[in-house]
């Protein structure tokens, strides 16, 4: 395969010409199988190669021919390895292809997922799920009773004003549930206490569209209710989920607020901090970020419900899922959620 000079002679002038008829012939060379592969590398590249052989014996070149000499022996070593690399690349593809499963689906398999709104909720599910709340659902197509006449928010009351609702139908009025505190409604109805519910799901404002607001968004409802219950038991509850969902340092205060169908009522704030310039932009220079609305239930909810406000108390909450998510991933712009955009999506794969 090869011509067998390895040996300089006395002669450089002859030497450089050996060298480079050794490289014209490796040049000359088409390496087909592995096997020639193998065996020209064993000749020309491998430690007792034609190579290495000539480069040990460089030393023995006379200082002032060593330039020549040695540019040759370069030449010869870019040679021999563009000879390898050839054939690596003209190899590599036949022999994958060969070697592989035939049968093989040639799409990698990725799996999808959750999206940042579900995995929200589910972990505030898990989160009230721990201490022995249920899940109880209703419609996103509601009545005017169970969305607010039942809620302590008659005809004509001002505080329907609160939420600007979409209406689907007049006598009787249907209309786009506004909030998921009509589920307490449903769920009361239709069961005795004591009663420990939470209530996710899509709710409907008429809300022009911005960075903030939406016209859907998607609301976590809780409802307590039992004999004794109190105030303290509505902030110890909200205080275990502010610790398990923000942190254990967290922190809540609850300012007076007001809803229809609590008595008091109350607004919960959680401590985010002002550590940097946008702590500073969410929560408006005081540390302290508005997560839900709670409050006692009010007496006439539960006479509405048939339930003995005698003999039962209760609490309930209700939080916006979107605002959550928010701070949890800041994301500034609430209509990110809709837009199913691939590449807002798929940061989210790695967690279900
Ligand atoms: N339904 C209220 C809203 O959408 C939120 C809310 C406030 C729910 C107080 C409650 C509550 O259960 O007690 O603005």
């Amino acid at each position: 395969m090869c011509c067998d000079q390895s040996k300089y002679t006395q002669n450089n002038t002859s030497v450089i010409k050996k060298i480079n008829e050794i490289a014209s012939f490796v040049e000359g060379l088409n390496l087909k199988t592995h096997e020639e592969l193998e065996d020209f590398k064993s000749k020309y590249k491998n430690k007792s190669g034609v190579l290495n052989s000539l480069f040990n014996e460089f030393k023995n070149i006379p200082n002032n021919e060593k330039k020549e000499v040695g540019k040759a022996l370069n030449d010869l070593k870019n040679t021999i390895n563009k000879k390898l690399n050839s054939f690596e690349a003209n190899n590599t593809t036949t022999q994958e292809t060969i070697s592989d499963d035939l049968t093989k689906n040639t799409l990698s398999n990725s799996i999808g997922s959750c999206h940042p709104l579900s995995l929200v909720e589910n972990q505030i599910i898990k989160i009230f799920s721990s201490i022995g709340f249920n899940l109880s659902e209703g419609p996103e197509i509601e009545d005017d009773w169970h969305n607010f006449t039942a809620l302590n928010t008659p005809e004509d009351h001002p505080a329907r004003d609160m939420q600007d609702t979409f209406f689907v139908q007049t006598n009787p009025s249907k209309l786009l549930r506004s909030h998921t505190s009509s589920v307490q409604i449903r769920h009361m109805t239709e069961n005795n206490p004591p009663i420990r519910i939470l209530s996710p799901g899509r709710v409907y404002r008429n809300e022009a569209i911005s960075s903030r607001a939406h016209c859907l968004f998607h609301q976590i409802e809780g409802l307590y209710i039992d004999k004794n219950v109190s105030f303290a038991d509505l902030k110890k509850t909200l205080l275990f989920f502010a610790k398990s969902f923000f942190g254990e340092k967290s922190k809540i205060r609850l300012r007076p607020s007001y809803f229809p169908f609590t008595e008091p009522s109350a607004e919960v704030d959680v401590y985010w901090g002002l550590k940097t310039e946008s702590d500073y932009r969410i929560t408006k220079g005081t540390g302290w970020l508005e997560i839900m609305g709670c409050g006692m239930v009010d007496p006439n909810v539960l006479k509405n419900c048939n339930i003995d406000q005698e003999k039962y108390s209760g609490y309930a909450f209700g939080m916006g899922i979107e605002r959550i998510a928010m701070l949890k991933y800041k994301v500034d712009d609430i209509r990110v959620f809709y837009e199913n955009d691939i590449r807002f999506l798929n940061q989210f794969s790695a967690q279900l």
